[in-house]
């Protein structure tokens, strides 16, 4: 991209700003205090369709396949197994040996990406034989097509910052070695189903069974307070009563006039939904 282009995009502020309310009413990734950044994520989508500002949001306005190129551009992707590992210990200990009576737990991992925070809840269950890993269902779902991708193949190289936090003893354990990486073990695959799904517009998520627990971390940070609000009250609506609400550390809805309590567990805090008459 010329540095003309580039310039031109930057100082395209009302077009900036359109392109920002779409991409926050679209999917609540929130660039409008950030348009700068936002200018940098799509200035080489721009130069490879040879469109300005204006034509692009036009043609995105026009062509709704377009959103699934631009959501690999602004989607940040971050993950690692074992993430917030507390928190993955407290579901073990605390949360599953209440479900033991249910013939299915079903879980909920809501902006999964590229498929390491599920599949680590399904190591850390197995490790914990606390329940059958056959009775656990993990549905895990995300916006972004290319991740869902690589989380379905379940292949990662061994040289991947995701394997940052995993422990040898559970590599050996779940993994095998294939190629230049390592491959999860059909056991682990077989627990979690991958699905696309935006979480401002996912109502055939509401026609299905409701969840026990929902691990939705480390993307409402990315949310204004009325898209975290909004997409609290859909967790609330598709759990179970008493069922469970894990977000990312950073991550609070605390003060937020929600039917949800506080948990403080071991090192870590998460949600519980009250029941209708509690
Ligand atoms: C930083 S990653 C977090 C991955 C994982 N939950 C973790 O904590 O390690 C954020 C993910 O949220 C996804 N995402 C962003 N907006 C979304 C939306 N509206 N619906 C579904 N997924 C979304 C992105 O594609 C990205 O993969």
């Amino acid at each position: 991209m010329t540095t003309e282009l580039f310039n031109d995009i930057q100082h395209d502020d009302a077009c900036l700003q359109q392109l920002g309310q779409m991409i926050a009413d679209f999917c609540g990734l929130y660039y409008l205090d950030n348009l700068s950044l936002l200018a940098s994520k799509v200035s080489n989508r721009l130069s490879t369709l040879n469109m300005t500002l204006e034509a692009y949001t036009e043609f995105l306005a026009r062509n709704p396949q377009e959103w699934n190129h631009l959501v690999e551009l602004i989607t940040n992707n971050e993950t690692y197994f074992f993430r917030e590992e507390s928190q993955l210990n407290e579901l073990c200990s605390v949360i599953l040996p209440q479900f033991r009576h249910k013939s299915r737990i079903r879980i909920w991992s809501a902006a999964c990406s590229t498929g390491e925070e599920p599949y680590s809840l399904a190591m850390t269950i197995a490790e914990s034989g606390i329940v059958p890993l056959e009775s656990i269902h993990i549905i895990a779902t995300d916006i972004n097509g290319k991740v869902l991708h690589i989380a379905n193949r379940g292949w990662y190289h061994k040289n991947s910052l995701c394997f940052r936090r995993t422990p040898e003893e559970m590599l050996a354990k779940y993994f095998f070695p294939q190629e230049e990486g390592f491959q999860i073990k059909s056991d682990i695959k077989d627990r979690v189903e991958f699905r696309l799904s935006n979480l401002l517009q996912d109502e055939e998520m509401a026609a299905d069974e409701p969840f026990d627990v929902i691990f939705c971390r480390n993307v409402l940070i990315y949310f204004n307070s009325g898209t975290t609000r909004r997409v609290i009250s859909k967790f609330y609506d598709r759990l179970n009563p008493g069922g469970y609400l894990f977000l990312g550390h950073a991550e609070t809805i605390t003060g937020m006039n929600t039917n949800f309590e506080t948990i403080n567990g071991q090192a870590t805090f998460y949600y519980r939904k009250r029941n209708a008459d509690s």
